[in-house]
């Protein structure tokens, strides 16, 4: 498979920022995280004044409303985890915040359309002192020794936002291209916006994920789709600014 490597620059200016509603509003209630047997994964809930956090603007001719949160990463002795490579250059873990489009009833149905979901990907680094650190995030990596077990979960009691989740990742650089879910049946469903600017994470943090088991009691790692050809797809590029 041919690296996702090579991307087209877009005309300048053709792209607007992204632009998020809600994601700094506390949730309404606590998170709760769950090993689900392939990865550890949360479900948004609406934020304490209704409304759930969303996000438009970029490639998103819509509005798309927030619905999970789940990781890929590799092994103990390693591998890199992200499921995209910018510039040749994949991370340790990749951060999906996956968004369904509000005309769609659910996440079944907006799957099936080509503008049914958005994702948004973070990348994480390890290094070994990280000058930042991301206390939402750390609540997170912090639970992950309660949901060892395949079909375990634990509550996050601390109050979160999505916006946590971002960390302090540059929004206004990405790349954005449509294309489809990483894991089956991998419709093309999927309009991706992926931060290149990787947040650093402490390898302690990183190391929890590698402790998860999956339904047959081997260790969850590696859970990345292999790099995907382009096959043409124009990458759009939006660099800083306004
Ligand atoms: C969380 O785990 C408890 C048992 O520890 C279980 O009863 C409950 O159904 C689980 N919740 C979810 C959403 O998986
Ligand atoms: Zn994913």
């Amino acid at each position: 498979l041919t690296p996702f490597t090579y991307y087209f620059q877009s005309q300048a200016g053709s792209l607007g920022p992204l632009i998020f509603k809600n994601y700094a509003k506390p949730f309404a209630h606590p998170l709760r995280l769950e090993n689900n047997g392939r990865t550890a994964s949360i479900r948004i809930p609406e934020t304490s004044r209704g409304p759930y956090p969303t996000v438009t603007g970029g490639l998103l001719r819509d509005v798309y409303e927030a619905q999970s949160v789940h990781f890929h990463w590799g092994s103990p002795t390693g591998d890199k985890g992200s499921e995209h490579a910018i510039n040749g250059r994949r991370y340790d873990v990749e951060l999906h915040i996956v968004h369904k489009n509000m005309k769609y009833g659910n996440t079944e149905e907006a799957r099936r359309y080509p503008d049914g979901v958005a994702v948004l990907a973070i990348m994480l680094e390890i290094v070994d002192n990280p000058k930042q650190y991301y206390p939402g995030l750390n609540k997170v990596f912090n639970k992950l020794p309660r949901i060892v077990e395949a079909g375990t979960n634990a509550t996050i009691n601390q109050q979160l936002t999505l916006s946590h989740f971002l960390g302090d990742v540059d929004t206004k650089n990405f790349y954005a291209y449509k294309g489809s879910l990483t894991t089956p049946p991998c419709a093309e469903a999927v309009t991706w916006h992926v931060f290149p600017k990787p947040l650093l994470i402490s390898r302690d943090m990183i190391s929890k994920f590698f402790q998860l088991r999956q339904n047959n009691g081997t260790p969850i790692i590696n859970n990345f789709r292999p790099l995907q050809p382009l096959n043409g797809r124009a990458v759009y590029r939006r660099k800083g600014g306004r």
